[in-house]
């Protein structure tokens, strides 16, 4: 019953410290994790976000560049004379040393006709009117083409600008290399999962994706979903990962420029620091375990100690009450059989002075009456002394109260057992403290204790022994300790050596009053009578009185 008590008891004591331990660190680590997942994420789309719009920026600058020389050019020389091929060759080189990335030049008439060409390939001659761009270079001015194949077969664009003279238009066009501009746009791509390309609005690749597909091929983006001058979508790559897309526009919002990342790859650094929470967590709830199990087991045990030592004080308790319960019932018999015993004792008496005075001391009978007689005055005699004893502790119950020297009075009473002592060759050896106080006591009380305790040492050890008594001060207590080399109190009498009548003495022999009432008398002092014994070795009693001070007369 108990133990399923302190059992319940623990599990209740650990399962609320540790919620109430564990559950805040627990709320505080995933904040701590959800802010700092949230914060991370936002800044790795406001890099991605600003790479985004730097390199478009960086894109739209290179084209601009170029359509810029282009048109000084065009601006700065006339159709006759730009149309001689000897003097195109040197507006070529000034142009790709100003700006660079140029791979031809070509000046195209208003009828459409490529009038004059510098570059690698054999295009002199060729007729552009049908091409969709060549009205649009006429109507608008300025034009930049999306990446396409055109009569080389090759991937390319051109920038074309138009010059108004004397009512006739004509165009300078150059051929931008691919390669150059792709290797441009690619300098944004960061990292192992990282790309940079450039889609048109139909989402038609203008540069080398690293992963998506190929130049010309369609992009699975949407880049209508691509509201505002720089967005930014997180969408599934091919692959099924997770991936951050910022797309920004550029070329008159002809072209977007793409930047993507993987979402695990940048948040690698993050996973790290993440691992890392985690195990100081699972460290800190793994100690707060061990601490509320292992405290908790201490204050359950400590408590089940106290409850032990609370019911072994109940017990004894109860005990003291039966015995002074007992001890009154014993007065009042004693008192009530007193009185009858003296009568019988003295018709005992009146009948052996008749046996003696008549002829009666001639009868047949006479031997037998008067052994008769003998025997009840022996057991008379027996019964006085029981009776005695009780009424000689109830008559004194109140101490008289007198100036007691302790080890004066366990002298005195060694002294009336001196000779029973050494009948049985026992010897009595004492350590007496020198420096005890004089005590306010009563020392008939005392000397009826010491008697008591010190007789049953010599009857427990019989014959061939040792007896130590010894005092000494202890704080406000005087303790007397009686040590024998008898043959110990057997664990089942322990209990009630203290009872009233229990004896372990042969009839005739021991009332088994004297711890009872030695008992009784210590504790009216307010002391205490205890006993330590070791089965076979011996048993020391030990008796504690306080130091009451006598007054001053
Ligand atoms: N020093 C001791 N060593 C072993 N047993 C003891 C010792 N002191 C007491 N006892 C046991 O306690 C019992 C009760 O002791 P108590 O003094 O109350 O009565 P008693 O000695 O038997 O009788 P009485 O005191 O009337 O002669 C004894 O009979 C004995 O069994
Ligand atoms: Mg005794």
């Amino acid at each position: 019953m108990r133990n399923e008590l302190y059992a319940g008891l623990r599990r209740k004591i650990t399962a609320i410290t540790l919620v109430v331990s564990i559950t805040p660190l627990l709320a505080l680590g995933a904040t701590i994790y959800f802010q700092f997942s949230g914060m991370y994420r936002d800044k790795i789309k406001e890099q991605i976000y600003y790479r985004a719009k730097t390199q478009a920026d960086g894109v739209d600058l290179f084209l601009k560049e170029r359509t810029a020389i282009l048109g000084a050019m065009a601006d700065t020389n006339q159709f006759n004379f730009i149309v001689e091929e000897k003097n195109l060759l040197p507006i070529f080189s000034i142009v790709n040393q100003r700006a660079g990335a140029f791979v031809d030049l070509g000046v195209i008439d208003n009828a459409g006709r490529q009038s004059a060409y510098v570059g690698p390939y054999d295009l002199a001659g060729l007729n552009y009117y049908q091409q969709p761009w060549f009205g649009e270079v006429m109507t608008k001015g300025i034009y930049i083409s999306d990446v396409y194949t055109g009569f080389r077969q090759i991937p390319h664009f051109i920038i074309a600008v138009r010059r108004q003279e004397n009512q006739l238009g004509w165009i300078l066009r150059a051929t931008i290399d691919s390669d150059v501009f792709g290797a441009i746009v690619k300098a944004a791509q960061v990292g192992r999962t990282g790309d940079a390309y450039i889609i048109n609005s139909e989402g038609i690749f203008q540069t080398r994706p690293r992963f998506e597909g190929k130049i010309l091929e369609r992009s699975h983006l949407d880049p209508s979903q691509f509201g505002g001058r720089t967005t930014i979508l997180e969408r599934m790559d091919k692959r099924g990962k997770s991936t951050l897309y910022a797309g920004s526009w550029l070329n008159n919002d002809k072209w977007l420029l793409v930047i993507s990342q993987e979402v695990e790859e940048e948040m690698a650094s993050f996973y790290a620091t993440r691992s890392i929470e985690i195990a100081i967590i699972m460290a800190g709830v793994l100690a707060i375990v061990m601490v509320t199990l292992f405290t908790t087991r201490t204050t359950v045990n400590r408590l089940r100690e106290t409850d032990g030592r609370l019911d072994e004080l109940n017990a004894q308790l109860v005990h003291s009450d039966k015995l002074a319960a007992l001890g009154k019932m014993a007065a009042g018999v004693a008192h009530e059989i007193n009185n009858p015993l003296a009568v019988i004792l003295q018709k005992t008496g009146w009948m052996e002075d008749l046996l003696e005075d008549e002829d009666l001391s001639k009868s047949n009978s006479y031997a037998e009456l008067k052994a008769s007689i003998a025997k009840i005055e022996e057991h008379v005699e027996r019964a006085r002394k029981v009776v005695h004893g009780m009424l000689g502790y109830v008559r004194k119950m109140e101490p008289r109260l007198e100036d007691v020297d302790i080890n004066d009075t366990i002298m005195q009473t060694l002294s009336l057992l001196s000779n029973y002592a050494r009948i049985n060759n026992i010897e009595i050896k004492t350590d007496f403290a020198v420096d005890l106080p004089v005590i306010a006591s009563d020392q008939s009380q005392l000397q009826q204790v010491f008697l008591n305790i010190i007789n049953n040492a010599i009857d427990a050890i019989r014959k061939d022994g040792l007896i130590w008594v010894r005092t000494k001060r202890d704080d406000s207590w005087l303790s007397v300790n009686i040590e024998d080399t008898g043959p110990g109190i057997p664990p089942d009498k322990q209990k009630r050596v203290f009872d009233p009548f229990f004896t372990t003495k042969e009839p005739g022999k021991g009332t088994g009053l004297g711890l009872w009432i030695s008992h009784s008398i210590i504790e009216k002092m307010g002391g205490s009578i205890s006993f330590e014994t070791d089965v076979g070795k011996g048993s020391t009693f030990t008796i504690r009185i306080p130091i009451v001070v006598p007054e001053k007369k």
